[in-house]
């Protein structure tokens, strides 16, 4: 129902607002105009900017198949729908990352990567060497990263510890290419994995936000149900979770496991997308106030740290500052979470030493906020064609991001409308206007370039290489990508 209403206020592609300045281009066009904006301090020797495509394309031309090797099942229409967003390209920005990233921990010498002893191994060979036992009579799965997690009869009940034997034998032939460029087997079964993540929360998030397109296709709800979408989500969160536990390392366990529980928050404190009062106990769905169940304080419920009194806010000032860190703390769960730790897991599998792996993490985030703060902005500007998803829907969808809040800073009426979250007639576009009149975009972009630069400096503690290159080109085309 609410559906059908976003579809029908959706405004023709025409009406988006439009920044002058700014020239909006595919993502690769915009690696090539973020060529030109590096700044001076990172080019400084012989390092050649690379195409951050071409630094690790052997392992990006092979990310869908090795996933599409992870997720199989034997159910024939579950493999279609969790399948389904890796068949349209995607920006694939995410293992675009921690690959290069990896390459790039890779230029550090050994003898300063001894934090933990560097796991060269692939995920199936390790416990062979450390000579664990077998548990089975023959390896049905998992002679190499890209084997199949689970053969197809795991569907029809059969034990899988005989059948799955993946830790007993070691590999034909090492993984010559990942010798070469530097990337560790594990690191590049991390860039999997994060997709993998990534996209089931895709999955569940169309859901959740009504969407009808994605990757300029029909997204999975509506080409295969919300039940099927859903599920298909859950499913890639199973095989991804699989695929973690096999990295063999508890820290990088940690790390992704949390990122999963990080996107949730995020995605909860989206849908209420304000600061919480003590008295606000309803959410909104399909278009009607809901109560939520009061606690029974049977089991104890920790109180969310957003939560005010009404006495708190007093003045405008306070409440736009509020109101500013819990989008940027969102915006972190979110986004940012799986970035910034994928990246730490990167350095992790490197086995740098603290401070950069810090770096790593800070870097991660950086580029995660700014990633996402760019999103909010191109919800503005983009037409559906352009973004290949629904474009302006945050306002429809209630929600209010850097750019509404820049101008609610200037004009507190608009207070109201957030509150209600712009569901009276008009409320839109009195708030599409109010972001022009304030420089709301402007402001946001301003917001995110500072987030690039906090990016860039993380950087620096690499050392300087063809791979770190790629990363800071790639860092400023999140700046001045159009999708
Ligand atoms: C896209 O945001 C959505 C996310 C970045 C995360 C969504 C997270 C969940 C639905 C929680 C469930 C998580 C898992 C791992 C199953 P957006 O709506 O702003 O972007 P869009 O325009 O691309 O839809
Ligand atoms: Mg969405």
């Amino acid at each position: 129902m609410l559906r059908r209403t976003i579809l029908k206020q959706r405004q023709p592609s025409k009406s988006c607002l439009v920044i002058p300045k700014y020239t909006y281009s595919s993502f690769k066009t915009a690696v090539e105009t973020a060529e030109k904006l590096i700044s001076p301090q990172s080019t400084t020797t012989t390092t050649k900017f690379q195409d951050p495509f071409s630094i690790v394309s052997h392992e990006m031309s092979n990310l869908a198949k090795s996933i599409a090797n992870l997720i199989g099942s034997g159910h024939p229409t579950l493999n279609r729908v969790s399948s389904y967003y890796f068949e349209a390209e995607g920006k694939n920005v995410r293992p675009l990352i921690v690959l290069i990233l990896s390459k790039a921990l890779s230029k550090i010498p050994k003898s300063e990567r001894n934090r933990i002893i560097i796991d060269e191994f692939d995920v199936t060979e390790q416990e062979h060497i450390k000579g664990t036992p077998k548990y089975g009579q023959e390896s049905i799965a998992g002679n190499s990263v890209d084997d199949s997690l689970s053969p197809l009869n795991i569907l029809h009940g059969i034990n899988p510890r005989i059948i799955l034997d993946p830790l007993s034998k070691p590999m034909d032939k090492l993984p010559e290419m990942d010798k070469l460029n530097g990337i560790l087997p594990k690191q590049r079964r991390l860039a999997e994995i994060v997709e993998m993540i990534h996209t089931a929360s895709l999955l569940h998030d169309d859901v959740i936000d009504l969407s009808d397109s994605r990757r300029g296709r029909p997204s999975g709800n509506i080409a295969f149900t919300n039940k099927m979408a859903v599920l298909a989500g859950d499913f890639l969160l199973g095989r991804a979770s699989v695929a973690i536990a096999r990295l063999r390392n508890p820290e990088v366990i940690e790390l992704l496991s949390t990122t999963i529980a990080n996107l949730v928050e995020g995605e909860f404190m989206q849908l209420k997308n304000t600061v919480l009062s003590e008295k606000d106990n309803t959410i909104e769905n399909d278009g009607q106030i809901k109560n939520i169940p009061e606690a029974t304080g049977k089991v104890p419920t920790e109180k969310h740290e957003y939560r005010v009194n009404e006495q708190d806010i007093v003045d405008h000032e306070t409440n736009v500052q509020a109101a500013f860190e819990y989008y940027l703390h969102k915006t972190y769960l979110k986004t940012a979470s799986l970035m910034s730790k994928s990246c730490r897991a990167a350095a992790v599998l490197s086995g740098a030493q603290d401070p950069i792996i810090e770096n790593c993490y800070q870097f991660g985030r950086n580029l995660g906020l700014c990633f996402q703060i760019v999103d909010d902005m191109l919800d503005y500007t983009s037409s559906d064609s352009a973004f290949g998803k629904p474009s302006q829907a945050d306002l429809k969808l209630g929600l209010a991001t850097a750019p509404i809040l820049f101008a609610w800073k200037q004009e507190p009426k608009l207070g109201d409308l957030i509150a209600r979250k712009f569901k009276e007639t008009g409320d839109v576009e009195i708030a599409r206007r109010a972001v022009e009149k304030y420089n709301g975009l402007e402001k946001t972009r301003e917001m995110a370039t500072n987030y690039c630069m906090a990016a860039l400096k993380n950087l620096r503690s690499l050392p300087e290489s063809d791979a770190r290159s790629a990363l800071e080109l790639l860092t400023n085309s999140v700046l001045t990508r159009s999708k």
